[in-house]
């Protein structure tokens, strides 16, 4: 036994990460991706992923493909990210909060009211040379890669304790928030008590109390079943936050140079797609929350949440000339495509 792990390990480090395997179609060697995700096959980012696998599999002529786990079966975000840089996992797709633990810069997608619209943060995620410097920022030191950022729903506050139409509505209650930072201390200034935590373990503490409410887009509140316990969707509309399709490098560079540009060129595809299909997602999603009894509250003070986030932002911001510039080009596009 001991020989076969020998064997194995070998030939992943031959191959830069990836499961081999006596491919099918050629006889050759496939290298299989394994690429984690932690919500559902409904979702039009697992669908993307999935279409990947397929337009991989035949640019490259079978030698490689990918096989996407959802519903957190790898484990969670800030687990799984361990673990692509460790090499044992080559792709996930993880919340833009997570990665300011491995680069703060990162924080300037991730923080309240930014963008404007739908549109200006597609255009800011598309401009591959604003991004060049964050996106490949880990690579050296972590060995992760920024394929791409795709539009994540905007997010808003639920609670089962009642709506939540101005700050002082969420004075003393307990707020599940993505692990990061920038995301406690946001909530904690809309007024709320911030509890950090993996998406996986949001449902049980909303049944046990543990947990008020969370904030998140209309697709997890349903899918995640969270609107069988907290009853009321606020819409403070507050993040548009990005979610980043990310690969280990050492897999990337281990492709032979054809198979790697091919890879690459899928990618623009697979972010439309995702995108795309959101939106349609959040209609469903919605729909089905109405169906079981769930209150969307739209009369919501959002400029008071908005003052009272500022400093965050500011303060966040003005770091360094990196951040700066990344939020000088949001403005732009906020300039060009403004909320409708
Ligand atoms: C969204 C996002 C995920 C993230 C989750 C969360 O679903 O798409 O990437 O993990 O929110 O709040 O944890």
């Amino acid at each position: 036994l001991a020989g076969t792990v020998g064997l194995v390990s070998l030939s992943m480090a031959a191959c830069g990460g990836g499961s081999s395997s006596g491919d099918s179609s050629g006889g050759g060697q496939q290298t299989v991706f394994k690429l984690a995700f932690n919500q559902t096959e409904e979702h039009p980012q697992y669908l993307a992923a999935v279409e990947l696998g397929k337009k991989l599999e035949e640019a490259t002529d079978g030698r490689y493909s990918i096989k996407v786990y959802p519903n957190e079966q790898l484990g969670t975000q800030t687990d799984v990210v361990q673990n692509l840089s460790n090499g044992t996992v080559e792709m996930m797709y993880i919340g833009g909060p997570v990665m300011e633990g491995f680069n703060k810069d990162f924080i300037v997608y991730n923080l309240p009211y930014v963008f404007d619209s739908i549109e200006a943060q597609q255009e800011v995620f598309r401009d591959q040379e604003l991004n060049d410097e964050l996106f490949h920022s880990l690579e050296a030191s972590k060995n992760i890669t920024v394929l791409a950022a795709l539009h994540a729903g905007v997010r808003n506050v639920y609670s089962s304790k009642g709506p939540v139409r101005e700050p002082s509505d969420l004075s003393g209650q307990k707020i599940r928030v993505q692990q990061s930072d920038s995301q406690v201390k946001m909530i904690e200034l809309m007024g709320a008590v911030a509890s950090p935590m993996g998406q996986g373990d949001v449902y049980s503490a909303l049944q046990t109390g543990v947990l008020d409410g969370a904030e998140n887009n209309e697709t997890v509140y349903d899918s995640l079943k969270h609107d069988e316990i907290a009853k009321y969707y606020s819409y403070t509309k507050h993040l548009m936050i990005p979610d980043y399709l990310l690969i280990s490098s050492k897999a990337l560079e281990g492709m032979d140079d054809a198979d790697r540009e091919a890879f690459l060129a899928l990618i623009p595809d697979t972010q439309d797609m995702a995108d795309t299909g959101f939106l349609d997602f959040v209609e469903e999603s919605k729909a089905n929350a109405e169906s079981l009894g769930a209150e969307f509250v739209e009369d919501v003070d959002t400029a008071a949440f908005k003052e009272l986030v500022q400093p965050l932002v500011d303060e966040s911001v003005n770091e360094n000339d990196a951040r700066k510039a990344l939020y000088a080009a949001i403005q732009e596009a906020n300039a060009a495509h403004p909320a409708s």
